[in-house]
């Protein structure tokens, strides 16, 4: 199975963005996974499109952009101008998700849903089969640097339920805590790829400890 390790942008040093998407980029990592949070949706305010277009200028991989904000319909076309080539949107911020989700797919890019950790994985059971991508949230989106909550596990055992039974292409994506510590028994559940913010930029090095994760679900 072909597995994705994700370093969030959010945990980089945004003095020095363009040594830190280089460092990603000549890394074992797969993905840049990007964090939108427009302090509605989420108690946390990241960072918008032109922050988006200096990373894209320099990045060499997979531009994986998680929107944690309201009314994500309306930004779906600017998002693809900037290069995000997979979009998620949370299933919490879409009143007509099944419209966002086709809109994103018109739009040119793989289209990913995101649960808060309080979210059931039912409510999926009638989109799954048009995702690309589940995100499910292993921590309270806003933030870096949370602990992982375990009930994620049991989660990500049920979504893997829900592709196959459903005969989905959809990707299991982990975010928030994932560490060299709870990486392989996601894997074994049934993620496939993984977010990782301070762990990986937090470390002595970086490039390695993305090294590291990797091993461990390859
Ligand atoms: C949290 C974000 C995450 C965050 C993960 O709301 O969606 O992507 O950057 O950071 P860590 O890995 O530090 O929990
Ligand atoms: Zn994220």
């Amino acid at each position: 199975m072909k597995t994705y390790i994700a370093p969030s942008i959010l945990s980089a040093d945004f003095g020095n963005l363009q040594q830190e998407v280089e460092m990603v980029n000549k890394s074992d990592a797969d993905w840049f996974h990007i964090d939108v949070m427009d302090g509605v949706f989420v108690p946390n305010i990241s960072f918008g499109m032109p922050v988006i277009s200096a990373i894209k200028k320099h990045a060499t991989k997979t531009m994986d952009v998680h929107l944690m904000i309201v009314n994500p319909d309306r930004y779906i076309e600017d998002f693809k101008k900037v290069g995000a080539d997979i979009l998620t949107v949370h299933y919490e911020a879409c009143t007509h998700l099944h419209r966002t989700v086709q809109a994103i797919k018109a739009a040119g890019m793989k289209a990913g849903v995101s649960l808060n950790p309080h979210t059931p994985i039912a409510v999926l059971e009638d989109i799954i089969a048009d995702l690309d991508l589940v995100l499910i949230m292993s921590v309270n989106p806003g933030f870096g640097g949370q602990s992982f909550i375990e009930n994620t596990y049991k989660k990500v055992e049920q979504l893997k339920n829900l592709i196959e039974f459903s005969e989905s292409d959809a990707i299991i994506e982990v975010d928030g805590g994932v560490t060299d510590q709870n990486i392989q028994k996601l894997a074994d559940k049934g993620a496939t790829a993984f977010v990782a913010g301070s762990f990986v930029f937090k470390s002595k090095n970086p490039t390695s400890t993305i090294k590291t994760l990797k091993a461990l679900v390859s």
